[in-house]
C-alpha cells in the first residue's frame, strides 16, 4: 500500500474532490467535508454535497448521484471501499475488510506524518518568570507546549524549543532593594534561596506600596541593573541561578526539555535596533515621552496603544518580544513561531503579530506564521482559580508531590503484593502523568476544576484507565514469551475486529487534526475510545487457542493499539509504564 494512504480520511477527501471535478457540475469550491462516520452510517461519510449544492441551487441528491457515480469509476476507491447514497446526499463509504487488514499491516510502528516536514517551528514555552517558584499557574503552559512540540516533530517539524525567561522585569527593582535593605550575603545562600528571594520580594512590594521613597529606590534599582550596575548584576545573577536550579528540578521531573533558555535579559541589547527600525519605517512613535504603536485600523487598538519603550526609556515586555521574533526568524530561520501562554495575554500578542506583520512587509521580508495558543485557567473545587489556605497559588513542587502521593495510595490497594520500589516507581509515573493528562484532555481554552478523585479514577478519560490499558497489552505480550511476526495471511471478520481496525486507523488523521488546530484533547478523546474499543474486542475475541490467521490478525490488532496508545500518550508527554 502506498504510503499516501496512512491518513485516510485526508487521501479520501482528495479523491472525491478529484471525482468530483471529473464530473464538470462542481468547481474547485467545493469541500467534500470528509468525516468519520457514525457507526451505523458506515466508517466515512462525504457530507460536502449539501452545502455545495445549496449555494450553487441544486438538487443535492442529484449531485450526489453524479458524484457517486464518478468516484466508482476511480480503482483507488473501488477496490477499497464500497460506497452508496444515503438521505439528501450524503455519500456513506463502508472500508473493504481487505483494505483494513493490508492497512494494518503496511503502517504498524509507521504512523509519522510528513505535513510539516521542511518547516522550522519554534516554540516559546513554559517561560515562567525567575525570582519565584513555579506554581499552578505555571502547570499548563508547560504541559501544553509539551504536548505540541512532539506533536510537530511527529508531524516532520524541525522543531526548536526556547524557554523565554522572565528575567528582566520590574520585580528586580522591588526584589534588589528589599535584598539590600535586609542586607542579605548573597555569597551564603543554601539550597532555600528562592524561598528567602520569595520573601524580601513580598516585604518590598508591601514596602513600595506604603512608602514613596521605596518605591523611587525600586526604580533605580532597575535602572542600575539595566545600565550594567555590577553590584545589582551580581544579584541579579544570584536569584537567577536559584530560580533555574528550581525549575530544572521540575522540568526534569516533567520530562521536559529545551533546547534554548532565552530570557529577556537575553535580549537587552538587541533593544536599540527594535526602536530604529519601527521608526524608520513609520510604525513606532513618540506619545507623552514613550514609544507606542498605535493600530489605528482596530477596534480596540486603536486608543490602546502597544507600548514598546517606556517613558523612562526602559524596554518592556513588547520590546523583548520584538526583539525576539526578530532573533528567531535571523538566526533560527523560523517559519513559524508559536507562543504558548494563559489567555490573558490576548491582546498583548494581537498587537505584537500586527506589529510585525505590518515592520515585515514594509521591509519587504517574509512574515513568519505566528500564533497564540493561549489556554484558560485551572480551578479549585470551589470553582475559582486553585490557592492554598492563605490565599497564594499552589506550588508546583508541591502539587505533584501530593500526585504522587495519591497515586501510591491507589497502587498500594490494588497491588498490595509489589515491591516498595515498584510501587513508588509507578505512584510517580502514574501521579505526574494524570496532571498531565487531566489537563491535556481539556479543550485548553476552557477552565478546568482540578480534582484529584477524577484524574486519577481507574475508568473513564484518565491517564491511570490509559496507562492501565498498555500495561494489559504488555502482560499479554509477556504471557506469549514472543513479538507477533507481521501476518502474511488474515482477515477482519467480526464486528469487534472490525470496529478496533477502524478506530486504530483513525490516528494519522486525529493526530493530524490535532496539530492543525493545536489542540491536543482531540488525541486524548481518541486514545480513551480506542482503549475502550479495546476492551470490548479483547474480551469477546479469544486470542490463544484460535487457528493461525483468526490469531495473526487479533495479534497484529493487538500490536498496533499498543503502538498507537503508546505512541499517543508519548506526544502527549507521557511515558507509559511496563506494569501497573
Ligand atoms: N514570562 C511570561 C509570563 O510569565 C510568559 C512569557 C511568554 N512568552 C513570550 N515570548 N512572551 O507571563
Amino acid at each position: 500500500m502506498e504510503s499516501d494512504w496512512l491518513d485516510v480520511r485526508a487521501k479520501l477527501a482528495d479523491l472525491f474532490l478529484k471525482a468530483a471535478l471529473r464530473t464538470g457540475a462542481f468547481d474547485k469550491s467545493f469541500d467534500p467535508e470528509l468525516r468519520v462516520a457514525e457507526p451505523r452510517f458506515g466508517d466515512f461519510q462525504v457530507n460536502g454535497v449539501l452545502g455545495f449544492a445549496k449555494k450553487q441551487k441544486q438538487n443535492p441528491r442529484k449531485l450526489g448521484e453524479v458524484l457517486l457515480a464518478s468516484a466508482l469509476e476511480d480503482p483507488e476507491l473501488d477496490t477499497r471501499c464500497t460506497l452508496e447514497l444515503s438521505g439528501p446526499g450524503f455519500i456513506n463509504i463502508h472500508l473493504k475488510a481487505e483494505f483494513l487488514f493490508q492497512w494494518l499491516r503496511r503502517f504498524v510502528g509507521r504512523c509519522e506524518l510528513n505535513t510539516l516536514s521542511g518547516k522550522t517551528v519554534v516554540i516559546d514555552y513554559s517561560s515562567p518568570n525567575t525570582a519565584k517558584e513555579m506554581h499552578v499557574g505555571h502547570l499548563r503552559s508547560m504541559i501544553i507546549g509539551e504536548s505540541i512540540q512532539r506533536l510537530l516533530r511527529f508531524a516532520g517539524a524541525k522543531v526548536i524549543r526556547d524557554n523565554h525567561l522572565g528575567d528582566w522585569g520590574t520585580q528586580f527593582g522591588i526584589l534588589i532593594m528589599a535584598v539590600k535593605r535586609a542586607h542579605l550575603d548573597i555569597t551564603r545562600l543554601g539550597s532555600d534561596a528562592l524561598e528567602t528571594f520569595e520573601r524580601l520580594y513580598r516585604e518590598g512590594v508591601a514596602l513600595t506600596q506604603q512608602d514613596g521613597q521605596a518605591l523611587e529606590q525600586a526604580r533605580q534599582e532597575l535602572v542600575k541593573l539595566q545600565q550594567g550596575d555590577p553590584e545589582n548584576l551580581a544579584i541579579w545573577q544570584k536569584i537567577n541561578e536559584a530560580s533555574y536550579r528550581s525549575f530544572d528540578e521540575i522540568y526534569r521531573q516533567m520530562g521536559v526539555a529545551f533546547d534554548y533558555v532565552l530570557g529577556e535579559s537575553f535580549y537587552r541589547d538587541r533593544v536599540d535596533r527594535i526602536y530604529t527600525e519601527l521608526q524608520a519605517v513609520g510604525l513606532a512613535e513618540e506619545n507623552e515621552g514613550a514609544l507606542v504603536i498605535f493600530h489605528r485600523e482596530h477596534e480596540r487598538f486603536k486608543d490602546q496603544p502597544f507600548l514598546i519603550r517606556k517613558s523612562d526609556g526602559a524596554s518592556n515586555y513588547a520590546t523583548t518580544d520584538l526583539a525576539a521574533v526578530l532573533y528567531r526568524v535571523e538566526e533560527f530561520h523560523a517559519d513559524e513561531i508559536i507562543y504558548v501562554t494563559d489567555g490573558r495575554q490576548q491582546d498583548h500578542f494581537q498587537q505584537l503579530f500586527l506589529s510585525v506583520e505590518k515592520w515585515f512587509q514594509k521591509q519587504h521580508r517574509p512574515v513568519p506564521v505566528l500564533k497564540h495558543v493561549w489556554f484558560g485557567t485551572v480551578l479549585g473545587e470551589d470553582g475559582r482559580a486553585i490557592k492554598t489556605r492563605s490565599g497564594d497559588p499552589v506550588k508546583l513542587r508541591q502539587l505533584m508531590e501530593e500526585a504522587i502521593h495519591w497515586a501510591y495510595a491507589m497502587v498500594d490497594e490494588k497491588n498490595s503484593e509489589l515491591a516498595e520500589s515498584e510501587k513508588q516507581e509507578i505512584a510517580r509515573a502514574v501521579g505526574l502523568s494524570a496532571i498531565k493528562y487531566a489537563d491535556l484532555s481539556q479543550n485548553r481554552t476552557n477552565d478546568y476544576v482540578f480534582s484529584w478523585q477524577k484524574m486519577l479514577a481507574p475508568e473513564g478519560n484518565t491517564a491511570p484507565y490509559l496507562l492501565y490499558a498498555v500495561a494489559r497489552l504488555n502482560a499479554l505480550f509477556r504471557k506469549l514469551g514472543v513479538a507477533p511476526k507481521q501476518p502474511s495471511i488474515g482477515a477482519i471478520t467480526t464486528s469487534e475486529e472490525r470496529a478496533l481496525a477502524c478506530q486504530i486507523i483513525a490516528f494519522p488523521s486525529v493526530v493530524r487534526q490535532a496539530i492543525d488546530d493545536l489542540r491536543p484533547h482531540y488525541l486524548c478523546t481518541y486514545l480513551y475510545n480506542l482503549a475502550s474499543e479495546f476492551s470490548s474486542f479483547y474480551n469477546a475475541n479469544r486470542i490463544l487457542g484460535e487457528a493461525d490467521t483468526v490469531r495473526n490478525t487479533r495479534l497484529l490488532l493487538c500490536q498496533f493499539t499498543r503502538y498507537v496508545l503508546k505512541t499517543g500518550l508519548s506526544l502527549l508527554g507521557i511515558e507509559t509504564i511496563e506494569k501497573m
